[in-house]
């Protein structure tokens, strides 16, 4: 499948998974969002207020209304038309009010269709994974930013979290000392054609994941004219006591699930 085919099912799927994302998240984000993604987005963004913010690949609009709550003044997209409809209408329940478009994040013309040198910032928090082709919206934001702007994304850990690795829960007996500890397996790194991950349990259909290595995902950047300047590996700090027993993320603190960094124009 070429890229092109890769994107469209990818919104299919996106669209037709909406509802249950939407469930899952709903306004304020589940554990997972609300623990590490949004606030190492929020602390690398530092936000002033009645910055112009665009945030890329919105989903439901948990980030973009988050900024407009903040004082943005927000426009954000997605490819998925059944996710800009929940966003929407989020938005009208909260009172917040961004400005929401239907475009493909791998369609470099439609991007810059939104203003050139418009944007203080872009956000695109748990998206560029789920995208075949990211070097359209890196080469896209060098434009769509005014020459201070910066460009904050969170993503998959490449090195722990996108390129499936075996979760492993052992227990030792050391001299009447019951412990036990959790280890993440890992077989590829360096080439992993896409594959369907199941994504957040019950995912009614699985979905395409992109992954990168480290030097692909920050070469785009860097292609495009961007310089990293800061970079945040945020792990879970304890237990979540829903989530007992299992082998979810907040057993692993030594491994960051996601990584999230900063991106300003050289
Ligand atoms: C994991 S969700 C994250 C949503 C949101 N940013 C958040 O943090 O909750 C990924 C989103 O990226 C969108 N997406 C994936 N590929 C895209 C593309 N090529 N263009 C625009 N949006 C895309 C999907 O429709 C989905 O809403």
């Amino acid at each position: 499948m070429n890229i092109k085919q890769l994107n469209e099912e990818g919104r299919e799927l996106w669209n037709r998974k909406a509802g249950f994302w939407d469930a899952l998240h709903g306004d304020g984000g589940n554990h997972f969002h609300r623990c590490l993604v949004e606030p190492s987005v929020l602390q690398l963004l530092d936000l002033r207020d009645g910055e112009s913010v665009l945030d890329a690949g919105c989903g439901n609009g948990l980030m973009a209304r988050r900024l407009a709550r903040a004082g943005a003044l927000v426009s954000a997209f997605d490819y998925s038309a059944a996710m800009l409809e929940l966003a929407r209408a989020h938005d009208s329940a909260a009172g917040a009010s961004v400005d929401y478009r239907l475009i493909d994040a791998t369609d470099e013309a439609a991007l810059l269709k939104l203003g050139e040198r418009r944007f203080d910032a872009i956000t695109c928090s748990m998206a560029l994974m789920d995208m075949p082709a990211i070097d359209p919206l890196f080469a896209a934001s060098s434009r769509l930013l005014k020459a201070t702007g910066r460009f904050v994304f969170a993503t998959m850990h490449p090195a722990f979290n996108s390129n499936n690795p075996i979760f492993m829960r052992e227990k030792e007996d050391r001299a009447g000392l019951v412990s036990q500890h959790y280890a993440i397996k890992l077989r590829t790194y360096l080439d992993m054609p896409p594959v369907k991950g199941a994504g957040a349990p019950g995912e009614p259909t699985p979905h395409y994941y992109f992954h990168r290595p480290l030097s692909e995902l920050l070469n785009a950047a860097f292609a495009a004219g961007f310089v990293l300047d800061a970079l945040l590996e945020p792990a879970f700090e304890a237990d979540i006591p829903a989530k007992a027993g299992s082998l979810d993320w907040s057993k692993f603190r030594q491994f960051p699930p996601i990584l999230s960094g900063r991106l300003r124009l050289g």
